[in-house]
């Protein structure tokens, strides 16, 4: 018997719900410091062609198998690839954002336990010597990692259990707009700080000198993490989505929401680094590693200013990655519920067991388990690498396919105009579908030969 599926509210949900997913880890420590190794706006410009021209048809893609199947991402697949390769398909997409979320919830549990530490005044007044080396030796010490990880996932799972409306939707509904105010507080905060301006020509300045090959497999891979394609989790929320409801605008409202997130995370951190006389990092050492730095430093002048900025950055941290990691889980709940009938609560339980015990291992990576290596990386490294480079790509290359050439075009016409209603939709669909058959398979095709080769 199929269980009850419940339905997002309305379109401000929907694309909560979707921002939620993409605002997240990747906007505040990757995008700035790609920004201005890029070339400034010339690398922002590139971002924005290859989210229209790829990423964005690819979402609708995903969105239209979602709404148009209304179940889970394994039997949405399924719907479309009958036997056993679309058993292995809807598995392989239902198994990424598990992996995807072991890991990414050990980086959230960081941001927790980086919230606790800046509650108290002694974390904006360490010195540059108390702060050496402090994040290396945070995440060497195998336990307390360990209990914020699951702390983390905890939180996860308990926005999960319950459920779609009262859990997902309700979360998101507030924190996002709750996370865009914390965000311009602190630009304006660090947008003040003296020599602030160097980070803003930093991140804006067109430096066309400096944009290569690279730059743009950079802007390609990064769009792609950011709208989280190719795991599950936009087939996931779409099936969740109304009939009523415009899948255009809610791609293109997720769009923008996680570009402006991710612009306004730059101007809150690049011109406090530049401010704080540091060079600007990536990865978790930005976060974890050199921020401490410049709240110390900026502790200097205003030690309670700085406190509080210190607080409610982690806070910000922590929400975005919250948002994220609920919908990398709910693409598991959905299976579970409704292809092995369990109950939601039971589910979540399960995947918060399966997940933790697997996230485990990557937290240990830094520390006990770190000469346990598979192709030369540490466990946490391989599951970052793999879900990035081939998983997501390959979930990104199905779902294109799926939607472009093996869906029949009068449901991609129906679920993307609802039926020839949405008269403008009609007018864009010859070209969404002519990206999504020519253009986003070339562009995956692209990223897949950056990495092997
Ligand atoms: N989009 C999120 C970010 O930018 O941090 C990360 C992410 C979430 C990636 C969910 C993939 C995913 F399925």
């Amino acid at each position: 018997m199929r269980t009850k599926r419940e339905n997002f509210g309305g379109r401000m949900a929907v694309i909560a719900a979707f921002a939620g997913s993409a605002i997240g880890l990747g906007n505040i420590w990757r995008f700035p410091y790609l920004v201005g190794q890029n070339g400034g706006a010339a690398f922002i410009l590139i971002y924005i062609v290859f989210t229209l021209l790829l990423s964005l048809p690819i979402f609708l893609a995903e969105s239209v198998i979602g709404r148009s199947s209304q179940a889970n991402c394994r039997a949405a697949i399924g719907f479309l690839v009958p036997g056993r390769a679309g058993q292995l398909f809807g598995l392989l997409m239902v198994f990424t954002p598990l992996w995807l979320v072991s890991y990414y919830s050990v980086v959230g549990g960081w941001s927790v336990d980086y919230l606790v530490q800046a509650c108290h005044l002694d974390f904006v007044r360490a010195t540059p010597e108390q702060l050496d080396g402090g994040f290396e030796r945070f995440i060497a010490r195998p336990w307390l990692p360990v209990l914020f990880h699951m702390v983390f996932l905890g939180a996860t799972v308990a926005v999960v259990a319950f459920g779609v409306k009262s859990g997902i939707e309700r979360f998101c509904k507030w924190s996002i707009p709750t996370l865009f105010v914390l965000i311009v507080f602190l630009v304006v905060y660090s947008l003040t700080l003296p020599g602030a301006f160097k980070g803003v020509e930093y991140l804006l300045k067109p430096d066309f000198s400096k944009v290569t090959a690279h730059t743009f497999i950079d802007a390609l891979g990064q769009s792609f993490f950011s709208l989280s394609l190719g795991t599950g989790i936009i087939i996931t929320y779409s099936s969740y989505v109304k009939k009523s409801e415009n899948l255009m605008v809610a791609g293109v409202g997720t769009a923008i929401s996680d570009l402006a997130f991710a612009l306004l995370a730059g101007f809150a951190i690049i011109p406090a680094v530049f401010s704080a006389g540091i060079e600007p990092g990536t990865g978790p050492t930005l976060i974890f590693d050199t921020l401490p730095y410049i709240f110390s430093s900026l502790a200097q002048h205003a030690p309670i200013l700085s406190a509080v900025a210190a607080i409610l950055f982690f806070l910000a941290i922590f929400i975005a990655a919250l948002t994220s990691s609920i919908s990398l889980l709910e693409v598991g709940v959905a299976y579970l519920t409704e292809e092995k009938e369990m109950k939601r609560g039971w589910a979540s339980l399960l995947l918060f067991v399966i997940c933790g015990a697997f996230g485990t291992l990557c937290s240990l990576s830094f520390g006990p388990l770190s000469q346990m290596k598979i192709l030369g990386m540490k466990l946490f490294d391989f599951a970052d690498s793999t879900a990035s480079n081939v998983f997501m790509v390959i979930g990104s290359l199905i779902s294109v396919i799926l939607a472009a050439w093996v869906m029949p075009r009068s449901v991609l016409f129906r679920e993307l105009t609802n039926g020839g209603v949405l008269r403008r939709n009609a007018h864009l669909f010859p070209i969404v579908r002519f990206l999504l058959r020519y253009v986003a398979p070339f562009g995956i095709l692209v990223l897949i030969l950056s990495t092997v080769l």
